[in-house]
């Protein structure tokens, strides 16, 4: 590494200079290990100089690709830049300054952040055991209400809620109150015991869904996400878009992306192999992992957080501490998770034994 680089990244937390150091095992963020689907591509070698020109303001294509993906309308499919702007989009679409956005916690860390930009008021309901907790995220919405965000699978838990579970939520919000089911990691779930809310709850009026490219589907980089709900909503969260947020490169690489299904739920495949061998290694090893259904496991380890990414990085594998509460770590390929798993292994013989 450069003398400047080195200096540039002095201060930085190691999950952030990780992705700046040649040569490191990055496990921070939960993209895909495996690089670009092979149809992605090419669309990017044939591609690049479309980038000189503004892109399609409203993604015709792709948004007609995702409702023939999923045999929906295209008035019912609303794009964003990344599935992170598009629940900030049903966030400003559906939220007044002081209005309350009820969500699980600790869940994604852009809730926060979102409820704050649209000057909502975040009501935040502690997981319970790690998972979240249907009774109190009811009990938590008031007459101030708008939005309800439900992270299942739940980052950066890993934990899913069941079909009862959300039924009993959903149950519970008045019909005037949106919810967002964020279904970022859908393609790693188990069919069986996580419900696909699309297909259970996609016509519900006040119900939106967001999925993303940035995982299974190996786009992280490019920014593109979407949701689906009913014509009414999703004209209002297209509405509140940035203009051309998402670029005409990412618009033609999720269309080739969408043709390989059948390449990523290979893929999705062998992470949840491998999310399945690094579970049983890590508790084998002392560690409480609470069962992930994503592309990543969750280490409980409190104060321990902190340190022990700075004892992964130190070893060239960064991963994600949220100081006080937990590590999250990617699943990688195979061989880099076996270098997470000694270092991890090694932590334990030497601080939790
Ligand atoms: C639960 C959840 N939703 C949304 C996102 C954002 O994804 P995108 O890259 O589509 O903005 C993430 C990314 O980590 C996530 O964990």
């Amino acid at each position: 590494m450069t003398v400047k680089l080195r200096a540039a990244m002095a201060g930085l937390p190691s999950y952030v200079a990780g992705r700046k150091s040649p040569g490191a095992v990055v496990l921070a963020s939960n993209e895909s290990p495996f690089g670009l689907l092979p149809a992605v591509e090419a669309v990017i070698n044939d591609l690049t100089a479309g980038v000189s020109r503004y892109p399609d303001m409203t993604s015709t294509r792709l948004v007609e690709a995702i409702a023939e993906h999923h045999a929906v309308a295209p008035d019912r499919i609303g794009v964003g830049a990344g599935s992170v702007e598009v629940v900030g989009q049903v966030a400003a679409a559906v939220v007044d300054a002081g209005d309350e956005v009820v969500f699980g916690w600790r869940a994604f860390e852009a809730y926060p952040i979102i409820t704050t930009v649209v000057g909502g008021t975040a009501v935040m309901v502690p997981l319970r055991d790690h998972v979240h907790d249907v009774e109190a995220m009811a009990a938590a919405i008031t007459g101030r209400t708008r939005l309800v965000l439900i992270c299942n699978p739940n980052n950066p838990t890993g934990t899913a809620i069941g079909p009862t579970e959300l039924a009993q939520l959903l149950n519970a919000v008045p019909d005037d109150v949106t919810v967002v089911i964020d279904e970022a990691y859908h393609h790693y779930a188990d069919p069986e015991l996580v419900p696909d809310a699309l297909e259970r709850y996609g016509d519900r009026d006040n119900v939106v869904v967001t999925r993303t490219f940035s995982k299974a589907f190996a786009l992280a980089g490019l920014r593109v996400g979407y949701c689906i709900g009913a014509p009414n909503l999703v004209a209002a969260v297209r509405k509140t878009q940035v203009p051309f947020s998402v670029s005409g490169l990412a618009q033609d690489c999720a269309i080739a992306a969408l043709g390989e299904e059948k390449e990523v739920r290979r893929r999705a495949g062998l992470t949840i192999a491998e999310r399945r061998r690094v579970t049983t290694a890590l508790t084998d090893a002392g560690y409480d992992v609470p069962p992930s259904q994503a592309n990543f496991v969750w280490l409980p380890i409190g104060d321990e957080a902190a340190d022990f990414a700075e004892h992964c990085s130190a070893g060239g594998v960064i991963v994600r501490p949220f100081a006080g509460d937990g590590v999250r770590v990617t699943i990688g390929l195979p061989e880099e998770n076996d270098r997470f798993l000694e270092l991890a292994s090694a932590w334990a013989a030497s601080h939790r034994a």
